[in-house]
């Protein structure tokens, strides 16, 4: 019973830890997230035309052999995108300056559903957070779909949680935007 008990009060302890450094404090809490924020991340895929202008994204490789043979798939095929990101759903007034960016790529890897798969960092350069956190996961095309965020760096030192990804609009295939809430379980507060 009492080797229970320590086992018992070990486990939790491990579940939730505080401790001080850099002069933050570092907390890690499996069931409370230490910070959370939503953000909106805007993919305008260039279409193709000669304006460039206002594309933040770009296939860099389709189609694959695979692709070409089956032709009802778009597997293989590979995003790199630099987005912005806003606080609200409406684009930014400039597409390439904003305070929050989200920098990486996606590829379609489903051979027969429309399956994606994201790596991306989230940057911040702005007066209330400095730092980047890391992102990545499989990205099915469920109404929500959660992401791993893996490290951060600056504000978000040593940062780890989950990201919960929604569809929030489409407009033709250049454009989409997602719901991205991010709750962080370990962190610097
Ligand atoms: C492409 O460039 C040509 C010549 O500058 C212009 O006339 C045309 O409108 C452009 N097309 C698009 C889709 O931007
Ligand atoms: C840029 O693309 C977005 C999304 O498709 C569209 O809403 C916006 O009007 C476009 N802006 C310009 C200047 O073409
Ligand atoms: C793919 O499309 C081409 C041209 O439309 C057609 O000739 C070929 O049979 C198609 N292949 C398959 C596997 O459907
Ligand atoms: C970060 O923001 C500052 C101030 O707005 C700006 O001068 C700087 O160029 C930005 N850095 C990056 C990498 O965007």
């Amino acid at each position: 019973m009492a080797s229970l008990i320590i086992a018992a009060i070990f486990f939790v302890s491990l579940l939730s830890t505080a401790t001080v450094a850099h002069g933050r404090r570092f907390v890690r809490s499996y069931d409370e997230p230490c910070k959370e924020m939503t953000l909106y991340f805007h993919d305008i895929l260039y279409d193709f035309s000669n304006s460039t202008a206002n594309s933040t994204s770009a296939v860099v490789a389709s189609p694959t052999a695979l692709l070409r043979a089956m032709n009802t798939t778009i597997f293989g095929t590979t995003v790199v995108f630099n987005d912005p990101m806003t606080e609200g759903k409406a684009l930014p007034p400039s597409l390439e300056e904003t305070e929050v960016r989200a920098q990486g790529l996606y590829l379609y890897d489903g051979k027969e559903a429309l399956n994606a798969w994201l790596a991306f960092s989230v940057v911040f350069n702005s007066t209330a957070h400095r730092g980047t956190l890391s992102l990545m996961g499989a990205d099915p095309s469920t109404a929500t779909r959660d992401i791993s965020v893996v490290g951060g760096t600056g504000d978000f030192f040593m940062a780890r949680g989950v990201a919960t990804l929604r569809g929030d609009a489409v407009e033709g295939f250049t454009y989409f935007r997602l719901q991205m809430d991010i709750k962080l379980y370990e962190c610097y507060v």
